[in-house]
């Protein structure tokens, strides 16, 4: 698809101090080709000093101090900036407050979180002088999703920095904060692209479809499928299909019930289905994956569908025997 029919992701960006970070983040999301932009950057202390360099580079900002209100509030002031602001993720740059449990839950797999250390080693604060004195070669930094659990969420990506003999925790994070400004906004530009990644979209796909009984990946006409049944002589019950035939969708066909269903879905929902070239024929239809917000539970509900439709009868008895618990 060309870059231009891509809409950039939305980010907000929360920091509490001087926001180097963020500043890479900026203008890293102002270069062209660039997947994400700045929508706001939010604070909970007036001072930092990251408020000021957004406002000279014209992102909105917004700033509710902490002190006086539970964390519930605070997270829910914060919340309210982030989507008025439109933003679909939000990334912590030096944030330092620990979110609620709910607001993060909210945001499952939308929060991004930068922590100087090469986790899961030295989670929390005194990183640097954590692995100076347990004599590591190596401190660095890591990227990884938000979970209620602080600093243990998958980890994305990481950078390595040698540690000196003469390195005091100053100068070992001076050199750690030059890898996190290469590494930050390589890993949200990684991260926020994923939903066009072919290779990321079929891992997800591969991981539903094989979850179902005797399924096994097999090559057709070159594309990746899913059969179901013994290795030489299973079905097909799913295709994965990456731009293929002029279609600008990356899409996971599935079988319908007929030609009456397949346009039916199409017309309804054209965002989300499409009738594809040579499959499209025999009643098989293209759920787009290439799209903001892929509903997966859909996606698992249609090739569990699909499956049904060709898998032998002892195989679909096993299956409904395991929905019954
Ligand atoms: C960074 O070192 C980051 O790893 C940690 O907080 C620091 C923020 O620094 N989470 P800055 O405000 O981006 O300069």
């Amino acid at each position: 698809m060309p870059d231009t029919a891509r809409s950039k992701a939305k980010v907000a960006i929360f920091i509490s101090g001087t926001g180097t970070n963020m500043a890479a983040l900026l203008y890293a999301s102002r270069l062209a080709q660039a997947p994400f932009e700045i929508v706001l950057v939010a604070s909970n202390r007036e001072t930092a000093s990251g408020l000021s360099f957004a406002q000279l580079e014209g992102v909105p900002t917004f700033v509710h101090s902490h002190k006086g209100h539970t964390r519930a509030e605070h997270d829910a002031a914060m919340e309210a900036a982030a989507h008025e602001a439109g933003a679909q993720y939000i990334v912590l740059a030096g944030y330092m407050r620990i979110l609620s449990e709910a607001f993060v839950e909210r945001w499952a797999g939308r929060i991004l979180n930068i922590h100087p250390s090469l986790l899961p080693k030295y989670k929390g604060l005194d990183t640097y002088s954590r692995a100076i004195e347990a004599g590591d070669a190596h401190a660095g930094a890591s990227v990884h999703l938000v979970t209620p659990e602080l600093d243990a969420g998958e980890v994305l990506a990481q950078a390595r920095v040698a540690i000196a003999p003469e390195d005091t925790p100053e100068t070992l994070a001076a050199r750690v904060k030059v890898a996190e400004h290469q590494l930050f906004p390589r890993a949200v530009a990684d991260y926020v692209s994923r939903g066009n990644d072919p290779d990321h979209l079929y891992t997800r796909v591969a991981d539903l479809a094989l979850a179902l009984p005797e399924a096994h990946a097999k090559d057709s006409h070159g594309s990746p499928g899913f059969r179901v049944g013994p290795v030489k002589s299973g079905k097909f019950f799913a295709h994965f299909s990456q731009q293929h035939h002029g279609s600008e969708h990356i899409a996971v066909l599935v079988k319908t019930g007929g030609m009456e269903e397949l346009l039916d879905l199409v017309e309804a929902q054209p965002e989300v289905y499409f009738k594809p070239a040579y499959y499209g024929a025999s009643g098989w239809i293209g759920l787009i994956l290439n799209r903001p917000d892929v509903d997966w539970g859909h996606v698992a509900q249609w090739l569990e569908r699909s499956w049904r439709s060709v898998a032998p009868a002892r195989l679909t008895r096993l299956l409904d025997a395991a929905d019954q618990f």
